[in-house]
């Protein structure tokens, strides 16, 4: 049976993959952003995922406007670095798991949840920034990853309640694949920003560690949280924080789709990082452990 060990959550800014690819990671801006993810670094290499079940946003970079999916799975072999008008990011590919990826699409799609399945798609810094910051800049990246993009840029987007449901079901599925995995899941994207009309640049940093706190201690009342508040409270482009509870939903101590019971413990906080500022963004950053 494969295993769900552990959370990730962090941002996406463009601009971090930007100051890595052009070695400006020890800048006075950028220094204290990489420094808060050095905990995360040394934890992850004793705590290496066989797969990493990547929840991330493609910015109209793969999909574009023409074809949104609410939900879609990455069953490839293998996934290219996208072209976002830059040339690709000089990243490794990333290299799929498209057996578990197909069983958790058969899964998770018998659940009722509608999953769009894609066979070729390259990934953007919404899948390619989260693995930069925690795995650094290897020639290879040291696990597979299964990429699960979330429409969070066109209207209608997901409910966190419904994320926070997809997750359950996510682990309903990975804990019914037949191989002994270590699969973590990540959640990507946010925190508080907005990139556009009079209120870009909007930070709300009492929002975004209210979030964290909830996240960690009472994701059940967060998933209740509606669109409208986040957009509000946390500008246009906060609304990608839905995608932090399809992670969360899928941690030990919430009971697997279809089931009251609740199997394990909350989960062990491994670490808590918040910075601003990232670009036009709010940086933050969870590792949480489900506690064996
Ligand atoms: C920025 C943040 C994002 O999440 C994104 O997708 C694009 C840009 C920014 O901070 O500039
Ligand atoms: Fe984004």
């Amino acid at each position: 049976m494969a295993t769900i060990t552990a959370s990730v959550y962090t941002s996406h800014v463009p601009a971090i993959g930007a100051a890595l690819d052009l070695g400006k990671h020890d800048e006075p801006y950028w220094k204290p952003v990489f420094a808060g993810y050095d905990p995360s670094k040394a934890w992850i290499r004793e705590h290496m995922p066989d797969v990493v079940f990547l929840v991330y946003n493609d910015h109209a970079t793969a999909f574009s406007l023409e074809m949104i999916p609410t939900f879609a799975i990455g069953t490839a072999v293998e996934f290219q670095p996208a072209d976002e008008g830059w040339g690709p990011r000089p990243v490794p590919k990333v290299i799929g798991h498209p057996e578990l990826a197909s069983h958790i699409a058969q899964s998770v799609i018998q659940d009722d949840f509608d999953l769009t399945i894609v066979n070729r798609m390259d990934v953007d810094h919404g899948l390619t920034v989260p693995l930069s910051l925690l795995f650094g800049q290897p020639d290879a990246w040291p696990c597979k990853v299964i990429p699960f993009a979330v429409n969070v840029v066109q209207y209608p987007v997901p409910s966190g309640r419904r994320c926070y449901e997809l997750g359950r079901a996510i682990r309903k599925a990975i804990e019914s694949f037949d191989q002994p995995l270590n699969v973590q899941v990540w959640g990507t994207g946010g925190m508080s920003h907005q990139l556009q009309g009079p209120r870009a640049g909007l930070i709300n940093k009492e929002f975004d560690n209210a979030f964290l706190d909830q996240l960690i201690a009472d994701p059940d009342a967060l998933a209740r949280k509606p669109h409208i508040d986040y957009v509000r409270e946390a500008g246009s482009e906060g609304i990608e924080l839905v995608m932090w509870l399809i992670a969360r939903g899928a941690m030990a101590d919430v009971p697997k789709l279809g089931s009251n019971v609740v199997t394990g413990k909350p989960p062990h906080l491994v670490h808590r990082f918040y910075h601003v500022p990232a670009s036009n963004t709010a940086v933050g950053h969870l590792v949480l452990e489900n506690n064996q």
